[in-house]
């Protein structure tokens, strides 16, 4: 198969939100994100990812974060749940003393789960991860120490019929294949589909033009973003769309992870339109989320 094939854009998912929310929607239909993360001192990813995910259209979020911070994370944002993780000895965050049976009832109003904004690669914690993996069938985004608890392990991400979302920058993607980031960067578009053919999942290869890969092979260029997201937070906060957009749309997951990557490129391009791209915040991307959602509306009329 050449490389050029079943090549498509991010935007033509944003489709998926054309139809409107009907008048007697209740937050049930909307789905429950959780996002697992932020170990002590780490307060501003899951955060992010939190508030991203909100303003994206979940129905309710909570935020399990390091007891230590727990309180820090809840103040960010009133809409916001959160639960403690306890933490082991080195600021691991610990899940090793949850028994399955506490595990299944933590999860058992969470419609997706998203793991690693913050999440720190200490002691225990990437045995966490993989234990969240193996343990849960919910769907799932895996983001930044999220991945980096599979480093050298990708085979660990197989076997598993549930929805998986991979986000890795560059580098992050580098060490699940155990290669440089160079040669990521040299081969991305056949990198990307090689890894969400042979592992089954949906890989989000982030950077300009970032690529979303399908465990089918098809692979969607995206055409949003911009110079001004190269800054932290970035990253923290399309974890949060992706999760969000997979909470409203369970049954479309292909078109509900383009459009993610469409809408938070598209939201940090209307958030530089008036001010000089060095100064964006990721938090004034998620502000500019509904211009975005607003921008794709007009454009199509
Ligand atoms: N053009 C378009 N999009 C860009 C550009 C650009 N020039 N630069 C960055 N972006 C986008 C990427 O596509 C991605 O969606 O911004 C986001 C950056 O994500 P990350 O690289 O994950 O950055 P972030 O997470 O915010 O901060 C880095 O998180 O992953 C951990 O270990 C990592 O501590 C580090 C921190
Ligand atoms: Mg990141």
């Amino acid at each position: 198969v050449r490389s050029e094939e079943r090549l498509t854009w991010t935007g033509a998912s944003t489709k998926l939100l054309e139809t409107p929310r009907p008048m007697d929607s209740n937050k049930g239909m909307y789905g429950h994100v959780l996002v697992v993360g932020g170990a002590a001192g780490k307060p501003g990813a899951p955060s992010m990812s939190s508030l991203a995910a909100l303003r994206t259209g979940a129905g309710l979020v909570t935020a399990a974060v390091a007891r230590s911070i727990q309180q820090t994370v809840a103040l960010t944002t009133p809409e916001l749940m959160t639960a403690a993780l306890d933490e082991a000895e080195g600021g691991a965050l610990a899940l090793s003393n949850v028994s399955p049976e506490r595990l299944e009832t933590l999860l058992k109003k969470i419609s997706v789960l998203a793991v690693g904004p913050g999440l720190g690669t200490e002691g225990e914690t990437p045995a966490m991860v993989q234990r969240l993996v193996a343990e849960t069938t919910l769907p799932l985004v895996l983001d930044a120490d999220g991945l980096n608890a599979f480093k050298g392990k990708a085979e660990l991400l197989d076997g598993s019929k549930r929805t998986l979302v991979l986000t890795p920058h560059p580098g992050e993607m580098a060490t699940l294949l155990g290669v440089s980031t160079k040669q990521v960067q040299a081969d991305r578009l056949n990198l990307a589909r090689k890894f969400a053919t042979e592992h089954q999942l949906h890989l989000v290869l982030k950077g300009w033009r970032t690529l979303v890969a399908h465990p089918d092979g098809r692979v969607a260029v995206n055409t949003t973003g911009n110079p001004g997201m190269a800054k932290g937070g970035s990253g923290d906060i399309l974890t949060g769309i992706v999760a969000a957009m997979l909470a409203q749309f369970p049954h479309e997951v292909a078109g509900a992870v383009e459009a993610a990557v469409y809408l938070h490129g598209l939201a940090a391009d209307l958030a530089v339109q008036r001010r000089d791209e060095r100064t964006l915040l990721a938090t004034d991307t998620i502000a500019h989320l509904s211009d975005a959602l607003r921008y794709r509306v007009q454009d199509e009329d």
